[in-house]
């Protein structure tokens, strides 16, 4: 056995695809060349419009890029090693420096492949070598081949967004009259509606719309057993604590949220900003985004204000209403936009603190950090093959710049912190529980409690 496949001082190994029929042997075998196929669709698909814009020189790009990125599916497909990024964007480095660290410890003997390495690697590999195929063909760079995707999923949720927007307006309306009961069960439903608004990802359904469809409010009540780990009050009483502590030092409450999914998922999650602010349980309120288009349909810069503008450009009164909120949230610093090429890269969070200082210091700033999504959750554990009953703060490793509470649904087959014979009990009834996206977490951990571990 390899060094990267031995449990070392109580960490276990990473999930990989080396794990024949495995979840992560799937996704690199099926999902991501069916990802791959799709990109290069995109790219040719939009010939015309490169022709339009760039001439010549775009239909030599579009070829070029496609080109990349076929040589990138077929290394992929052959279990290819993975190969130094050649682009000389900043991060280029850092990822070559990590294609090292691995291939230390795989040995001599293997090299670091599609197939062998840790499936957390090569997913985040992929992606950027996408952008790599880009990059180094100008006057393409900047084209993100993800972005109908993301802009068509915007307008397929249209319905649900209304629903949600409606219902905000109708909680502000009230908001200087309710009582401490009533505000915490308006934050609940609206952190659920944020947990489900997870579902709606483009990378797990390999580009097919994933949109919400349904009521995302009327829906909460059915959806609520299908929450396995439910540490709302914790996160409740966490904001309380800040606010009380604010109020006293005169200072302000912030709330960072690690952005997961454009489309459905950010409107929830603006929905929940908006309401922290309302409601005077946080001040100030940091998103965090990716900095190249990821994972499908992660967000981006871009996909935030595009987001914002589409809100208040909506002919439906409330929505619009609330976009102009959002946009004057932005312009008075209240709520404020970042993101950091840590964020793409393939690090587990437990690395932070040594690779990206500045974030971690960063994070360390708010009074509650919220990540979203399943590639965050595997990113907060190590994507390894934890034991269920495993505490969420001992899987986390020492990463804990400030209490942090993950909204995912169950994507990928890690997941601890569970009860004793929860997960057999579901492995029995649903053998793809943790896959499925039917399941979710509200799962919080706080360095400074009295800890759940
Ligand atoms: O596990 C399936 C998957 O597509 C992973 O590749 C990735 O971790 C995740 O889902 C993406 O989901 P999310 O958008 O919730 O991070
Ligand atoms: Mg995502």
């Amino acid at each position: 056995m390899m060094a990267a496949d031995q449990t070392v001082h109580g960490v276990p190994p990473s999930l990989s695809a080396k794990v024949v029929g495995s979840f992560a042997y799937l996704t690199v075998r099926d999902r991501l060349p069916t990802i791959l196929t799709k990109v290069i669709d995109t790219i040719h698909r939009n010939k015309n419009k490169f022709f339009e814009e760039y001439g010549e020189e775009g239909i030599q790009a579009e070829k070029q890029t496609i080109g990349l990125l076929s040589k990138m599916r077929n290394e992929l497909q052959t279990d290819k090693p993975v190969i130094p990024l050649t682009d000389s964007l900043q991060d280029a480095e850092c990822w070559n420096q990590y294609l090292q660290k691995h291939q230390k410890l795989h040995g001599d003997q293997e090299s670091v492949s599609w197939f062998k390495s840790p499936w957390l690697y090569v997913e985040c590999y992929m992606y950027r070598r996408i952008h790599e195929a880009l990059w180094l063909n100008p006057p393409i760079s900047d084209y993100d081949v993800f972005n109908e995707g993301k802009t068509q999923s915007f307008f397929e949720s249209q319905q649900a967004v209304m629903t949600i927007c409606t219902h905000l307006e109708g909680v502000n309306s009230n908001i200087e009259n309710l009582s401490k009961n009533q505000l915490f069960e308006h934050f609940d439903k609206l952190l659920q509606v944020s947990l489900w608004g997870n579902k709606c990802d483009l990378s797990i359904s390999a580009g097919q719309d994933n949109s919400q469809k349904t009521s995302p409010i009327d829906s909460l009540v059915s959806l609520q057993p299908l929450i396995l780990v439910n540490d709302s009050n914790t996160v409740w009483s966490t904001l309380i604590s800040a606010q009380t502590h604010a109020r006293s030092e005169k200072t302000t409450v912030r709330v960072d949220i690690v952005l997961d999914n454009a489309g459905f998922e950010l409107v929830t999650d603006l929905v929940l900003a908006d309401f922290l602010v309302s409601s005077g349980l946080a001040h100030e309120v940091h998103f965090h985004g990716k900095s190249i288009p990821w994972f499908v349909s992660d967000v981006t810069a871009h996909d935030f204000q595009w987001t914002i503008q589409q809100t208040m450009a909506s002919n439906h009164k409330c929505m619009s209403k609330i976009g102009y909120q959002w946009k004057s949230h932005l312009k008075d610093g209240v709520w404020s936009y970042h993101d950091h090429p840590f964020w793409t890269q393939p690090h587990e969070f437990c690395d932070m603190a040594a690779d990206a200082p500045d974030l971690y210091a960063n994070l360390q700033g708010a009074d509650l950090v919220l990540f979203k999504g399943d590639l965050n959750y595997r990113k907060l554990v190590g994507d390894r093959d934890w034991d269920h009953t495993v505490g969420f703060g001992t899987a986390l490793q020492g990463f804990g710049p400030a209490p942090l509470c993950s909204l995912r649904t169950l994507k990928a087959n890690v997941q601890v912190g569970l009860q004793p014979g929860q997960a057999e009990k579901l492995t029995s009834h649903e053998p793809d529980w943790m896959t499925c996206s039917k399941y979710a977490v509200i799962q919080f951990y706080s360095s400074k409690a009295e800890q759940k571990d």
